[in-house]
């Protein structure tokens, strides 16, 4: 084997607010450590978080709301990223900014409600009939067509080889379409279901594991059993995959079709009644036992930005009956509820809504805290340090703000390479701190030359 001067196909990717936060950093017993996954200090708020999780995963936490409350920049964001992380993909996490509900052509309930119901999920546990094994043989026969004169495929001949044995079956045309689709050939493993005749591919069976020394494809095992045997097949959706599928109601309203319509894209309305429907139908399928809710996590930040409509229909929707689990995040003290004439409260939340919420607070950073949070963006965003550019760019942090801070690495790390250094020092950290300014110095110099803006 040879592999020639191969070019890494790793993307160049981009550099997000959080990409640094890969987890809320806790050990066995559900402690924080103090710098982990990403995530430094905020002990509290991240144990705190960590027992989310846990209750989450227990599902005895649906229907409640939890609120980050903090200062700007005091990682709220990240905490509520971090729990998603610790969640992993089986539960859905929905995140969204309270200033997404404000569409001209969407209704701000709508807005909500969609997103509700992205963060419930539904596992799809059905026991199907279906031809396992692997592809000994496949060959379709082609007769004459009735209409026009290409030939027509008119049945297909597959083996299937399990440990036990080989069957050969005879199938329908269409199933041949599915056959090719799933691009199979002799050497893979699919499963045939038998009701639907919908071809899936599992992988290719690893005896011809050795086939290559580099290649991308999956290996399984031979199956077991009989090649015609009753299988378990799990499938995770949410709510709103399966409003969306059945946007269009099309044929059989029984949860294969239902699934069947899942793959085709199309933009319909949602409508109230189709909710209903699909609610109704999911309610029957727990009640056999056939399918499992799950339910997620809906993420609001900047919860401050909804107004009293949007309050009072949060309230509601907590109440009903399946509901997931909503974190929200807001920075703000005392302040007015959006949409009221002067009512103050605390968060800017009404006091009904605040009065059901567990609120866990985060803290504004010490220095040393802030430093190594500036370290860890510094490695992320691929600049070197120098330790007294680390220096000024704590002190920034600390005096003025953290988001401050860490925004200024990026340009800095450009003015010290365009100045020839190798590290990141405190000349390139001052440039940059004349050229952009923070917020508080803006506002200073926006009193003190007050005459010359335009009232
Ligand atoms: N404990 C922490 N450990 C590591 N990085 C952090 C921590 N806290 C915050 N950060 C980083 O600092 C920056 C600001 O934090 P974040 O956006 O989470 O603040 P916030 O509380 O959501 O602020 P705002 O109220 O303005 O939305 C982000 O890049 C975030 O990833
Ligand atoms: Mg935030």
């Amino acid at each position: 084997m040879k592999i020639e001067d191969v070019t890494s196909t790793t993307k160049a990717q981009r550099v997000a607010a959080h990409t640094h936060v890969k987890g809320l950093g806790l050990d066995e017993d559900g402690k924080a450590k103090q710098s982990a996954a990403g995530l430094v200090g905020q002990l509290n708020a991240r144990e705190a978080a960590g027992l989310v999780v846990d209750l989450i995963k227990m599902k005895k936490l649906a229907g409640r709301a939890v609120l980050l409350a903090g200062p700007p920049g005091s990682g709220k964001t990240a905490i509520a990223l971090a729990i998603s992380h610790e969640l992993g993909t089986k539960v859905p996490f929905c995140p969204m900014v309270g200033s997404e509900v404000y569409s001209s052509e969407v209704k701000k309930t709508e807005v909500l409600m969609e997103n509700f119901r992205r963060a419930i999920g539904l596992r799809i546990k059905e026991v199907k009939e279906v031809y396992e094994g692997e592809v000994m043989e496949l060959t379709p026969f082609e007769g004459d067509n009735p209409v026009g004169y290409a030939k027509a495929i008119q049945h297909v001949e597959v083996s299937l080889k399990t440990a036990k044995g080989v069957k050969k079956l005879k199938l329908d045309p269409t199933i041949y379409e599915s056959i090719q689709k799933e691009r199979v050939s002799v050497g893979d493993v699919i499963y045939i279901e038998s009701n639907t005749g919908s071809v899936r591919r599992m992988g290719r069976c690893d005896v011809y594991a050795t086939e290559f020394d580099l290649e991308a494809e999956e290996y399984v095992p031979l199956p077991k059993g009989d090649v015609h045997k009753k299988k378990e097949v799990v499938q995770d959706v949410t709510l709103h995959d399966l409003d969306v599928a059945n946007a269009r109601p099309q044929g059989g309203n029984d949860i294969v079709a239902m699934l069947g319509a899942m793959t085709k894209p199309k933009k319909t309305e949602i409508t109230e009644k189709l909710r209903r429907e699909i609610d109704k139908m999911v309610d029957r399928y727990i009640d056999q036992g056939i399918a499992e809710l799950v339910p997620g996590v809906l993420f609001i930040d900047e919860i401050q930005m909804l107004d009293l409509e949007c309050f009072t229909y949060l309230h509601r929707a907590l109440e009903s009956q399946i509901s997931p689990i909503v974190v929200l995040a807001s920075n703000r003290g005392t302040c007015e509820v959006r949409g009221t004439d002067g009512i103050q409260s605390p968060h800017g939340l009404p006091m009904d809504l605040l009065n059901r919420l567990l609120i866990i607070r985060t803290d504004p950073y010490n220095r040393e805290e802030t430093a190594q949070i500036i370290q860890i963006r510094a490695d992320i965003e691929g600049a070197k340090l120098e330790e007294a550019g680390l220096e000024a760019l704590t002190e920034i942090g600390v005096s003025s703000s953290l988001r401050y801070a860490v925004q200024l690495i990026t340009p800095a790390k450009l003015h010290s390479r365009v100045s020839g250094l190798d590290a990141l020092g405190p000349e390139s950290v001052d440039t940059m701190r004349t050229l952009f300014l923070d917020a508080r110095s803006s506002a200073r110099i926006l009193t003190e030359h007050s005459n010359a803006y335009m009232k």
